[in-house]
């Protein structure tokens, strides 16, 4: 495993990998890497003959209040992980090369970025595809992985990558979650014990509001305030939003219709979490106590 800080050296790597007429696909992350990420990793691994991981905690899509600085690092465990799973080349940037001076570029997806996370984090998802785009230029992958877990994230990248017709195929991955059910996050590691307790209503709401439409209720306000309360039971607990959307359009509905999304980002104590699922009509609900334990 090879790896590469420098962007010029990352472009020349890329373009010999590809003159031998060898594929790639791309894992951008930002490190502190689990389970979740080295799933994509071995989804990549499968589709292309070179697998490139990004590892660059992007200070862009930070707002001035959130956790850039404490953001969680770990480099040298990281590159264990990612050896392990079978990456072939480690691309780290640094911010001044990414970013350097008289930088004022920007990729902007329009509405998909509007709602859910966009409504309370301004310029968070601008800063999201202008640094997945900057990868795809360097790296210039066959194949780029995302994971499913950061839904609107995938849905924006997908609709930069077809409306500016950028060559690369853009593959999801399922949310991988610990046995409980709580979904894996670099984040989840801010948690104390109490607070971990509480996170895992993020997963049991999605498991209610499945169930409520299982068993007929279509009104998009009534499974709103059933997630809502649930959530609110749990001790540290604040809301930041429940959406019940459209999968593709991400537009708020009021009905529930064959496919809904229920996007939810909940703070626990100082760490705020996300989580969502896309709930089916006709597709019977978890049992009432499944990953409570
Ligand atoms: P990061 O949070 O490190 O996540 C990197 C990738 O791992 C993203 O595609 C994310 O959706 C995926 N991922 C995280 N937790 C997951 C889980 N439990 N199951 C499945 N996939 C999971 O997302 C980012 O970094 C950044 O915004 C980035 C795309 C790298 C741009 O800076």
């Amino acid at each position: 495993m090879e790896v590469i800080r420098g962007i010029r050296q990352m472009q020349e790597k890329a373009l010999t990998v590809r003159a031998a007429g060898r594929s790639i696909a791309l894992v951008p992350t930002m490190g502190f890497l689990h389970e979740g990420h080295l799933e994509l990793m071995r989804v990549g691994r499968r589709l292309c003959d070179v697998l490139v991981i990004s590892i660059f905690v992007n200070p862009t899509q930070f707002g001035p209040s959130e956790d850039f600085d404490q953001y969680p690092r770990d480099e040298e465990g990281d590159l264990q992980k990612a050896r392990d799973v079978g990456v072939d080349l480690v691309f780290i940037p640094t911010a001044r090369e990414m970013y350097p001076e008289g930088f004022q570029s920007v990729v902007h997806v329009e509405r998909v970025t509007q709602g859910l996370c966009g409504t309370s984090r301004p310029g968070h998802f601008d800063g999201v595809t202008t640094v997945v785009a900057k990868l795809f230029n360097i790296v210039g992958p066959d194949v780029a992985v995302f994971g499913q877990k950061d839904y609107q994230q995938l849905t924006a990248i997908s609709r930069m990558v077809t409306d500016l017709n950028m060559p690369v195929k853009i593959v999801g991955v399922p949310t991988v979650r610990e046995p409980d059910g709580l979904a894996m996050s670099s984040r989840n590691k801010y948690l104390d014990q109490e607070e971990r307790a509480s996170a895992l209503s993020l997963k049991k709401s999605l498991d209610l509001a499945e169930r409520m439409l299982a068993e007929g209720e279509t009104d998009a306000g009534v499974v709103r305030q059933a997630v809502e309360s649930l959530i609110l039971e749990h001790p540290h607990t604040r809301i930041d939003y429940v959406t019940l959307c459209d999968p593709v359009s991400l537009e708020e509905v009021t009905r529930l219709g064959e496919e809904t999304l229920l996007a939810l980002a909940v703070h626990v104590g100082r760490t705020r979490l996300i989580d969502n699922r896309v709930i089916r009509k006709g597709t019977p609900g978890p049992p009432e106590d499944e990953g409570a334990s």
